[in-house]
């Protein structure tokens, strides 16, 4: 690994932890060089392997998002690992799912982890985090019309706040040995069902908010009608059906242990972001 200027490409840039992750590399000294194929340091496209090789120079050191709302892009990820190992990098962060080892074949989040443990030239770590916290402050379970609609059937899940996964992603990719051949399971401090956030969003917003326990396979179809593609579904059902059946993620203490301090609760994070749900400008 190069000492002198240690060089981080940051795969998915521009989104929920690529962005933040940037921001902690370069507060500790690791020049972080974002990528997207938008409003990054460098235009990077899955699907644009032309695009690779520029944002790949002079890089030391990975932190991989593997393309979005997909589920086969193994051999996609495999050839750009190639190229990442001959270009230089030594260490790979890989953003994967909580649970990645217990996905349904149709997946391709447990081979990449496979692809990454096999690779002799390189270190990797592995972050499996829950469901982001910030899905309720964007478009993924917006509050519309004061209500939160998914398919839970009062089953849990331990959210996990980005800025948490990006600090745990920021100390691995600071000290790539210390971290070598690790999983983390990154999770809120609390399991909480999707009524407990909905009122903890009126709590902090002021505002009435409801929950909308609706059916899982009504649930997904609406998304497949918004336009969300076919082969897409089978990731759905995966992420819902844990909570649904009562699988959904418990808390664990990785985060605590790799950055020292504790998780963010689901309150603290609400509370930080009440502006998404009372639409007052920042
Ligand atoms: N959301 C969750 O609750 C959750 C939980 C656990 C794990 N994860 C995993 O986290 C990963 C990121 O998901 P996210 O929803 O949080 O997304 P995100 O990181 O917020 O956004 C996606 C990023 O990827 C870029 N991107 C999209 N398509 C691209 C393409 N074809 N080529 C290059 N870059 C592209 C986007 O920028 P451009 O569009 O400008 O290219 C953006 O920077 C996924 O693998 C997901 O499975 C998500």
């Amino acid at each position: 690994m190069n000492k002198e200027a240690p060089t981080a490409l940051v795969l998915g840039g521009t989104g929920r932890t690529g962005s933040l992750l940037a921001g902690a590399l370069a507060r500790r000294g690791i020049t972080p060089r974002t990528a997207a194929r938008r409003g990054a340091d460098v235009r990077f496209d899955w699907d644009d392997p032309a695009t690779h090789p520029d944002a790949l120079d002079g890089v030391d050191r990975l932190y991989l998002v593997t393309p979005v709302m997909r589920v086969r892009y193994a051999d996609q990820v495999a050839d750009f690992l190639d190229l990442a190992e001959t270009a230089g990098v030594r260490h790979v962060t890989f953003l994967s799912t909580y649970n990645a080892d217990q996905a349904p074949e149709g997946i391709d989040i447990a081979a990449v982890e496979a692809d990454l443990a096999s690779r002799r030239s390189v270190t990797h770590s592995v972050l499996r985090p829950a469901w982001v916290m910030q899905n309720f402050a964007d478009d993924h379970l917006p509050v519309v019309d004061g209500v939160i609609t998914a398919p839970s059937d009062g089953g849990t899940e331990a959210f996990v706040d980005a800025e948490d996964i990006a600090a745990v992603a920021a100390e691995t990719l600071l000290d790539p040995e210390a971290h070598a051949g690790a999983v983390y399971s990154l999770t809120g401090p609390e399991a909480l069902t999707f009524r407990e956030v909905a009122d903890t969003i009126a709590s902090v917003s002021g505002r009435p908010v409801s929950y909308d326990d609706i059916d899982q396979e009504a649930w997904i179809n609406g998304a497949l009608a918004a336009g969300v593609s076919a082969d897409y579904a089978v990731m759905l059902r995966w992420l819902t059906g844990a909570i649904v059946t009562g699988n959904g993620a418990t808390p664990t203490g990785d985060i605590e242990k790799v950055t020292g301090r504790p998780a963010t609760t689901f309150r603290e994070f609400a509370e930080r972001n009440a502006r998404a749900w009372t639409g007052e400008a920042s």
